[in-house]
């Protein structure tokens, strides 16, 4: 059995990572950098982990479609790599203070070519490369605003995967295939993306470590998730009620 993660080199990646190796996955560890990825295959090895590195660049379309030619019987493909809003190397955390006539169209234009067109066209492409039950799962957000909630490019951008997430999910019913996709929300995690610290917000806030075991265990679910945009705690979100089920 085979997964491909990307963003895999750290935070919540890294733990799906650590966590479908344990289960006795072999592990593609998508990242765009080669040292940072390398060194995070050393680390699953070292725990006898079957892994290694495979150059996966939402920014950089010839290295999505290199990874997508060398792929084969891919099981579950976990699209995790995502940045908050800015695309620039040690892009800053998410800044949820800042105001929604702040955003530009360019910071827009960035996250959505990250998390959406990026993850699109990685995804798209290893559609051939798919065993007839594999799994995409996309690692997402809620994208209702609220008071506290309502980071424009961030939100946009995972609201244009989920509906990915559904429209993929469609298709594959149609066609009668086994295979799913299928949105993890994970909550809060204490990661480089938001800066927060694991137990913050009075326990809100998990460690990616927990996080990794959430998902994962969402993901390895017998029941059919096509579809289903999923909450850390199992509850499907009904925001997106679609005809896909039922
Ligand atoms: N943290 C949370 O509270 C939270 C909650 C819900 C959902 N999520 C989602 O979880 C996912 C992982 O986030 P995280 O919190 O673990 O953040 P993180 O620690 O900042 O990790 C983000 C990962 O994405 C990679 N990445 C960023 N831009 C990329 C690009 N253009 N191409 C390929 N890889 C790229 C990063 O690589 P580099 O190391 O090279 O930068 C890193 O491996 C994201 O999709 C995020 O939206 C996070």
């Amino acid at each position: 059995m085979k997964a491909l993660i990307t963003g895999a080199n750290k935070g919540i990646g890294f733990e799906i990572a650590r966590n479908l190796g344990k289960r006795g996955y072999d592990i593609l560890l998508g990242a765009r950098d080669e040292d940072r990825g390398q060194a995070a295959v050393d680390k699953l090895v070292a725990e006898d982990i079957s892994a290694r590195f495979i150059k996966v660049d939402l920014n950089d379309v010839d290295t999505l479609h290199t990874a997508s030619a060398r792929v084969d019987s891919l099981d579950i493909l976990v699209n995790n790599a995502g940045i908050p809003d800015s695309v620039k190397p040690g892009h800053p955390p998410l800044d949820l203070t800042k105001h929604t006539f702040d955003y530009t169209t360019e910071d827009l234009r960035a996250t959505m070519e990250t998390n959406f067109f990026g993850t699109h066209e990685l995804t798209q492409h290893l559609l051939p490369s798919l065993s007839d039950k594999a799994k995409i799962v996309n690692v997402t957000i809620p994208i209702s605003p609220t008071d506290f909630w309502h980071p424009l490019a961030y939100i946009t951008s995972k609201a244009a995967l989920n509906i990915m997430t559904l429209t993929y999910a469609f298709e594959f019913k149609k066609a009668g295939s086994q295979r799913q996709i299928f949105g993890i929300m994970p909550g809060a995690i204490a990661t480089d993306l938001n800066g927060m610290e694991a137990g913050a917000r009075g326990g809100f806030v998990k460690s990616s470590e927990a996080a990794g075991e959430i998902i994962t265990h969402i993901i390895l679910s017998d029941k059919n998730q096509n579809g289903q945009i999923i909450q850390y705690d199992g509850k499907v979100v009904t925001d997106y009620e679609t005809q896909i089920r039922g």
